[in-house]
């Protein structure tokens, strides 16, 4: 079987500050389908570095990058949107939702990019929020919500197209540890059902609730834990 995410000696080099920073360094790693990953490290080891690339938001300066057999390197712009809509439930550290906005059309917002019906994007949303436990707060703007609610409505709409993999950025960053075990539960629950889940964390409690954890430090991976084989 192949791998869902592969990744080959990928190095990033980001040119924009005033001197060139080597994010990755020969970055190797496979992840299957259905595993439950967290990746850890330092401050400025690489991990959103990892993610925007694994998340097809950024391009590696070299190495490849293939996603569930297909190579990243020769997809047009309109197949990578077409991954990260489809594949991929993003969730990151700030929740970016809609601040003007109820729970349940933050949680639609994507499903009308992936062109499904009114109808059923508002029945699907309804669900996905009951799941994540906020059936009372459909019509909530998030300023009328929690952190902990925010990132619920986040990964409920990382859920929304029904992605294959979920990637979250430090998902539990701001939340208090009650808050965060909540999170994980969620978390839990979608891998139970078959979902990849791949989050980058610095908190060691949060990173054990993972089933392998990839280590990185400058760059490198210097320990990979409990992989599948
Ligand atoms: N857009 C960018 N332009 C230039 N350098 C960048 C850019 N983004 C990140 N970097 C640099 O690349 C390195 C890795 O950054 P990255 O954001 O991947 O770290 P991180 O592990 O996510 O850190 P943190 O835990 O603080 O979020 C850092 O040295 C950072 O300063
Ligand atoms: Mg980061």
């Amino acid at each position: 079987m192949i791998p869902l995410i592969d990744v080959k000696g990928i190095t990033k080099i980001y040119n924009g500050g005033e001197i060139a920073t080597k994010a990755l360094s020969d970055v190797s790693f496979e992840i299957e389908k259905g595993e439950f990953v967290a990746i850890v490290g330092p401050s400025g080891s690489g991990k959103s570095t990892l993610m925007h690339i694994l998340g097809c938001l950024d391009i590696p300066t070299s190495g490849t990058y293939i996603i569930n057999g297909r190579n990243v390197e020769n997809m047009n712009d309109d197949e990578l949107a077409n991954i990260r809509n489809k594949e991929i439930g993003f969730v990151f550290q700030a929740y970016n939702l809609l601040s003007r906005t109820t729970s349940i059309k933050n949680v639609c917002l994507p499903m009308i990019y992936a062109g499904i019906p009114k109808t059923e994007r508002y029945e699907r949303a309804k669900k996905l929020l009951i799941s994540v436990g906020l059936g009372n707060k459909l019509f909530n703007s998030p300023n009328q919500l929690s952190g902990g609610e925010k990132q619920r409505v986040a990964i409920a709409r990382s859920m929304a197209t029904e992605p294959s993999i979920i990637l979250a950025d430090e998902p539990t960053g701001n939340l208090a540890s009650k808050q965060s075990m909540e999170i994980m539960d969620i978390f839990d629950e979608l891998n139970i059902k078959g979902n990849t889940i791949i989050l980058i964390t610095h908190e060691e409690n949060i990173a054990k609730r993972a089933k392998r954890i990839i280590s990185i430090m400058d760059g490198k991976i210097v320990n990979d834990t409990g992989r599948l084989n």
